[in-house]
């Protein structure tokens, strides 16, 4: 893989993809994530003012907050991207939603960033979904930044969070700067590499250089157990490695404060020396470059309704190669149609724009009808096919029960328009009997009915089916899977794609069907194209 960021660009395009930082936050919930979002916004003068980016209860409440669920469930279900500029990057800012419910959103959004910022609470250390989303990005090696936040507030020793990150993460933790005091007395901080002080009080700005001018600064108490500190920091930590930190091994690691918006600034400067730009991306039949001249992308995500006024449907695509120009033609490789990209948007905090042009890394909405999903690759002609965004197996199957028969045309044709949207998958029986819908965590299934109800007036219930677990079925060998799929029609059903899937009531069935079927192979996790 080449690094745009490292070798000098040589054409604009590449100068363009060197310049932009397309990441995302992971963290569990209340360790600061939408406080820091809204800092970095500020920074980049994305926003004026802080408290916007997401609504918590009614107290702040946005446009991005929708949905009616959202709003009284205090919780961010969109996935939306927020772009700015800061010194001269262009940094993309994918949001992943909050709440554990819709963890595959969220994977399918690490699959189109080139970074991730990891926020801690510094008084609660690594915590459970913050673990679980790192695993995501590790299968990936998508390089961490660490931000370890609240230090305003009673935390624990910084180096016990380091000694918790190498160890429950596997992953070395390389102090960057390094806290002046914490909790009460949390006075600023120190950067390792230069000595350059900043203190909470001054705003951020530069305050000293190096250990000797912190006695000027804060308390002779402070400034020897901080010097004691940093002798230590010095002795005991791994030394920062840029390789390593891409190859997702390292995680460099700044403490601050995002609710008084210190040591984000530290933060932004180090996503915008260190992490990487835009790389090389995977298709089916050939690695593509970033600084490609012609255009390729794919589509992560798919939201329906994103503006109440406009029952629009946007496919979120990131660009993996090239300059996106409005008004171009792109090819929709899974169909071989040709698509016009007449109304292709940027995203801010607030609002969004018409993308005149749009380079390799950034993200843009394109506003469609149900013609892109999930997972499709557009180009500018080339039938090549981006690989690894994925469909998890649902956890929780059910039948739909209809309040109104007359109305199963129009639930046929909303659950299919919601499955293209990721919202639920649908699986079809082989046998005729009516369709199951899955989903990865409950609170999906009340995002269902409501959006059956609110957008397609259509009133549903749910009811269990004799199902509990769906696999997607494959073989090497063709005549493995008709043999399995002629053998086992009562429990297959097949998904959006028309992929064959076997349907379980219990894990105990699934083995013995892994058992008695050894030339098959049943997945939970499969590969959209
Ligand atoms: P999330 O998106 O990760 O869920 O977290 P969010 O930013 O909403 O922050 C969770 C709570 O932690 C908020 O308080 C927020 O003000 C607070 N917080 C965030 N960063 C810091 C920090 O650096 N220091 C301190 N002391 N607090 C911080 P809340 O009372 O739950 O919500 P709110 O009513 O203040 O919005």
């Amino acid at each position: 893989m080449t690094d745009a960021a490292l070798s000098a660009p040589s054409t604009p395009l590449a100068r363009e993809v060197a310049r932009r930082r397309t990441f995302a936050i992971i963290s569990h919930p209340d360790a600061g994530k939408t406080t820091l979002t809204e800092k970095l916004l500020m920074f980049g003068g994305a926003i004026q003012l802080a408290g916007q980016v997401k609504a918590k209860g009614e107290r702040r409440r946005t446009k991005s907050d929708w949905m009616g669920i959202e709003r009284e469930r205090g919780i961010s279900v969109v996935t939306s991207v927020m772009t700015f500029e800061y010194r001269d990057c262009v940094f993309n800012l994918l949001d992943t939603p909050g709440h554990e419910d819709f963890s595959e959103d969220t994977y399918r959004t690490l699959t189109a960033v080139d970074s991730a910022v990891m926020v801690i609470d510094a008084a609660k250390g690594i915590e459970a979904r913050t673990r679980k989303l790192f695993e995501v990005c590790r299968l990936r090696d998508i390089p961490i930044v660490t931000f370890i936040n609240k230090m305003d507030r009673e935390s624990r020793d910084p180096f016990e969070i380091l000694d918790e990150i190498e160890k429950t993460l596997a992953l070395d933790a390389t102090p960057l700067t390094w806290p002046i005091g914490r909790g009460r007395d949390f006075a600023g901080t120190y950067e390792l590499a230069t000595g350059r002080i900043r203190l909470v009080d001054g705003g951020g700005d530069v305050a000293g250089t190096g250990e000797d001018s912190l006695a000027g600064l804060v308390s002779p108490e402070r400034a020897a157990e901080t010097q004691e500190e940093l002798e230590l920091a010095r002795g005991a930590l791994k030394p920062f490695e840029l390789d390593s930190f891409r190859e997702g091994h390292l995680t460099p690691v700044f403490f601050g404060s995002a609710l008084r918006n210190f040591g984000v600034r530290d933060l932004l400067d180090g996503l915008a020396d260190l992490a990487p730009a835009p790389q090389g991306l995977e298709a089916d039949k050939r690695a593509v470059k970033p600084e490609e001249e012609r255009m390729t992308a794919f589509v992560f995500k798919v939201q329906a309704n994103m503006d109440p006024n406009h029952r629009d449907r946007i496919a979120f695509a990131r660009l993996c190669s090239g300059k996106l120009t409005r008004g171009m033609k792109a090819r929709l490789t899974r169909t071989a149609k040709t698509i016009g990209l007449h109304a292709p948007q940027f995203f801010f905090a607030q609002d969004r724009q018409l993308a005149e042009e749009a380079f390799a890394g950034d993200v843009v909405g394109i506003p469609n009808h149900g013609l892109l999903r999930i997972g499709d690759t557009l180009t500018e002609g080339e039938d090549i096919a981006f690989l690894g965004v994925p469909s998890f197996a649902p956890e929780i199957l059910r039948r739909v029960r209809l309040e109104d028969a007359m109305k199963a045309k129009k639930l046929k044709q909303a659950l299919q328009e919601l499955a293209e949207e990721g919202v639920v998958q649908v699986f079809r029986p082989f046998d005729g009997s009516p369709a199951l819908v899955g989903v990865v965590g409950p609170l999906q299934l009340d995002v269902l009915t409501d959006r059956l109800k609110s957008e397609y007036g259509v009133e549903v219930g749910f009811e269990q089916s004799q199902f509990a677990l769906a696999r997607w079925v494959s073989a090497a060998k063709k005549s493995d899977l008709d043999e399995f799929l002629a053998g086992n029609r009562s429990s297959l059903a097949e998904d959006l794609d028309g992929d064959p899937v076997l349907l379980a009531g219990s894990a105990f069935q699934m083995n013995r069907a892994q058992e008695r079927w050894g030339n098959v192979a049943f997945t939970d996790i499969k590969d959209v194209r």
